[in-house]
């Protein structure tokens, strides 16, 4: 009910609490509820006596109300499950998962206290940033994992383009960079079967507005501290899902070029001399390619190699 009563409220200047009522069939009682309760969560509702209601100002909340309204998406946010505070945004996504109904929902969190990174590591998630996961059923095979990495990598540097100004640098295989240091990093988990993905969670990190601790400051910033503004993560979050939307289409249908070439325009990892820090060897190499699983294909010394998963730093 709160979000069509904010649709109501956004199309017009006063609106009473009767009309309210009437348009919506609950009575007015129900209406002055549910404006008190949106109040609390930040909404700046005027009530004059004889008027009614006016919207003044929405939060920068990323809850179903804001970014629901006016989602141009198919897929990838039809509902959204919004948390001031959680442990991982992943972990509650994967206790979620029940049926293919729910691709596409997102679970978002202003503050994560026990956020995770890739390889197990802490994922500092403190308040200002934006912590997400998307539930995805893309029944792929295996193989083709890291496509939902580099269509969602692509996704993010595309809706911090358009939201933002500023054209991310795609770092290999899912880091964003922004002059060098990290702005966003991706955790996609996936359950699979030998010949198909069950299901997939991509965990999605952004440093927006939030502090960056002061044991990372010499490698993460935040969009906030590059432009010198607040950033509306409500705004971004729908650019991101709206693109998401388009490439994850794309990657169903099979066409995994467009995909590529857009993740090529974000990287200049091609032609650079990398080092590439597995499990257990250490590679030193020249990039020639990323290949259509999004592998890494390597000159080393002479010697072609695929890498499928490590931490590359440039040389
Ligand atoms: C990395 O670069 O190591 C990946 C970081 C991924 C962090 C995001 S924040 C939202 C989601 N929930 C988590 O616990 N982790 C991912």
């Amino acid at each position: 009910m709160k979000g069509k009563i904010l649709q109501l409220l956004d199309s017009s200047d006063f609106l009473s609490g009767v009309i309210i009522a009437k348009k919506l069939n609950v009575t007015r009682s129900a209406i002055w509820k549910q404006i008190k309760s949106l109040k609390k969560q930040g909404y700046d509702i005027k009530s004059v006596k004889n008027k009614g209601y006016r919207l003044i100002s929405r939060p920068d909340i990323p809850n179903f109300e804001e970014v629901a309204l006016n989602l141009d998406t198919e897929i990838i946010g039809r509902n959204i499950h919004y948390f001031k505070e959680i442990d991982s945004t992943n972990s509650y996504a994967k206790n979620l998962l029940k049926d293919e109904d729910m691709e596409g929902d997102i679970v978002i969190s202003d503050i994560q206290k026990r956020g995770r990174g890739r390889k197990n590591r802490y994922w500092s998630s403190p308040l200002g940033g934006l912590w997400f996961s998307v539930i995805l059923f893309p029944n792929i095979p295996p193989q083709n994992a890291m496509l939902i990495t580099m269509a969602s990598s692509v996704s993010v540097a595309q809706g911090i383009y358009e939201v933002v100004g500023l054209k991310p640098e795609i770092k290999w295989p899912n880091d964003l960079l922004i002059h060098g240091k990290k702005v966003c990093g991706i955790l996609t988990e996936i359950d699979a079967e030998m010949d198909i993905i069950n299901y997939s969670i991509v965990g999605i990190g952004i440093n927006v507005n939030n502090q960056i601790d002061n044991d990372l400051k010499d490698i993460a910033v935040s969009l906030k501290q590059v432009t010198g503004f607040d950033i509306s993560r409500v705004k971004l979050l729908k650019s991101i899902l709206s693109n998401f939307d388009k490439n994850y289409l794309k990657l169903l249908s099979g066409d995994c070029d467009d995909i590529k070439k857009l993740w090529f325009s974000f990287s200049n990892i091609v032609g650079k001399q990398i080092k590439v820090e597995g499990e257990k060897s250490v590679l030193i190499g020249i990039v020639k390619d990323v290949d259509d699983y999004g592998c890494l294909i390597l000159d080393v010394n002479g010697k072609i190699t695929r890498v499928v998963t490590g931490d590359i730093s440039y040389l």
